[in-house]
């Protein structure tokens, strides 16, 4: 696969100044790129809230074009990925590059089987918590805790050290998720049972107790699989960005994985899913739709349609094409008919698609806006939905993080910024000052 290519120059031109000539990079995929590492050498800094037009790094990892509503991963279509593999082998397909053929699979899969236990001390950290703690927030303390056990024998620059730091947090990180649950609801934790599928074996961790086995139905099995696949990268989004800011200083790799599973809590990110459902039971039933449309347009209204929308996608997201047809396929297996949520959903979905509003802004439906009414379907409780995206983005954290750590010319992630307080002024003695109009 080839690297990066220097095709051409942008030449910028600012009043005063020589022209400034700054190279134009081509990926082997995507939009051309201006290398601006120069500028800072003129004085000069771009100004780009929201990384709206900013590359932060290169990536051999995952592509999407958002015009095309295109997503690959090492070059594969995200539909073929979720209708033709399985979780493991596209965690598999993250952090190697690509498929595995049936020995490097179950090596693999025997490998993650191997640590999917938690240390007995973890345990005693859950009952730190109060037991209606948000799940999520049990995510952060509990993930930035696995620092502690795994922290002074970590060499990140070992690249087998990395490779089972990897192999830890995808094992784990189900068996953390389903503790997080069964606390809450205050049931005993249940083992990892190692001969189930990784999907299977969550269900098991999430719905068994000691005295009552859970039958794994494969429907469900296939649709969690699925959900974890589509949530399993998605370039520099906001949490991946956190995850290769906080490791960009040299962290320890669960420290930062926290630092993504905080970024992901947002409703603008990953709380999507856990916001979409809720809006759906606000909204409750089909007749109170069009308060809620006027609600979401009204520029005076912080209200927005969850699960619509995305930054990058400015067409259909492909994950969502798929997540639809899985929405369909569980809700018959559990033939879950006339439900109240759903019926708000397909409504919404079809009045919002066919509003101008929605439209001319080209906000379509998100993964998210199906993922929630899947996980509600098989039984999960919302405020664990986007626990489960963090369970599944964990393989594409830690595989940027690797990423990462491997660059060469790998440097500590420091943005600038355009300064707009006071001028510099001189300190007065305390009575001779101003009352400060009061902030805080
Ligand atoms: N409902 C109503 N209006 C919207 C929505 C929405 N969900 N999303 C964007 N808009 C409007 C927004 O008001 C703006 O209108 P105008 O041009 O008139 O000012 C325009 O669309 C562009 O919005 P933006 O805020 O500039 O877009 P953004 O790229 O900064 O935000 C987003 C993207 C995903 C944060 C946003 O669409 C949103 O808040 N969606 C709802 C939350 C959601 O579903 N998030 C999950 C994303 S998918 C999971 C993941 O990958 O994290």
């Amino acid at each position: 696969m080839s690297e990066v290519t220097n095709q051409k120059v942008a030449i910028l031109n600012i009043p005063g100044l020589d022209p400034i000539e700054l190279p134009i990079l081509k990926g082997t995929e995507g939009p051309e790129v201006i290398d601006v590492r120069a500028l800072g050498s003129h004085g000069y800094f771009t100004y780009d809230p929201g990384f709206v037009s900013t590359a932060s790094c290169k990536s051999k990892i995952t592509f999407i074009d958002g015009e095309k509503g295109i997503l690959l991963h090492r070059g594969y279509p995200i539909a073929q990925l979720a209708t033709q593999t399985d979780y493991l082998q596209v965690c598999y397909l993250l952090l190697n590059g690509d498929l595995p053929n049936e020995e490097q699979y179950a090596n693999f899969k025997k490998r993650i089987t191997y640590h999917t236990m938690v240390h007995e001390q973890i345990n005693s950290l859950f009952k730190a918590f109060r037991r209606d703690s948000h799940p999520m927030a049990i995510m952060c303390g509990i993930a930035g805790a696995l620092s502690a056990f795994y922290h002074d024998n970590l060499d990140i620059y070992d690249p087998e050290h990395r490779e089972l730091t990897a192999m830890r947090l995808v094992a784990k990180m189900p068996t953390l998720a389903a503790m997080a649950y069964k606390y809450s609801i205050g049931q005993p934790f249940m083992s990892p049972k190692n001969d189930l599928s990784y999907a299977g074996n969550f269900l098991h961790m999430m719905f068994a107790t000691p005295c009552e086995e859970y039958v794994v139905n494969p429907v469900i099995e296939k649709a969690l699989d699925r959900i974890f696949i589509l949530h399993a990268d998605h370039e520099q989004n906001a949490s991946t960005s956190s995850v290769r800011l906080a490791g960009s200083s040299g962290a320890n790799p669960y420290a930062c994985i926290a630092a993504g599973i905080a970024s992901l809590w947002g409703p603008a990110h990953g709380g999507a899913n856990e916001a979409c459902l809720r809006m759906l039971e606000r909204i409750g039933t089909v007749d109170r739709i069009p308060e809620f449309i006027a609600k979401a347009k009204d520029k005076n209204d912080p209200f927005r349609l969850m699960g619509f929308g995305h930054r990058v996608y400015k067409n259909y997201d492909p994950r969502a094409t798929v997540m639809r047809d899985t929405c369909h396929e569980v809700l018959k297996e559990l033939n879950i008919k006339d439900h109240p949520i759903l019926d708000v959903a397909v409504e919404l979905e079809r009045i919002a698609r066919s509003d101008e509003y929605f439209i001319q802004r080209k906000l379509y439906p998100n993964v998210d806006f199906y993922s929630g009414i899947i996980l509600n379907a098989i039984g999960i409780p919302t405020n664990m939905f986007t626990v489960i995206f963090a369970l599944a983005r964990t393989i594409g954290w830690i595989t940027h993080w690797i990423e990462m750590n491997e660059e060469a010319d790998s440097r500590i992630g420091r943005p600038r910024q355009i300064y707009v307080g006071s001028p510099t002024r001189e300190v007065k003695p305390m009575n001779e000052r101003e009352a400060c109009p009061k902030k805080f």
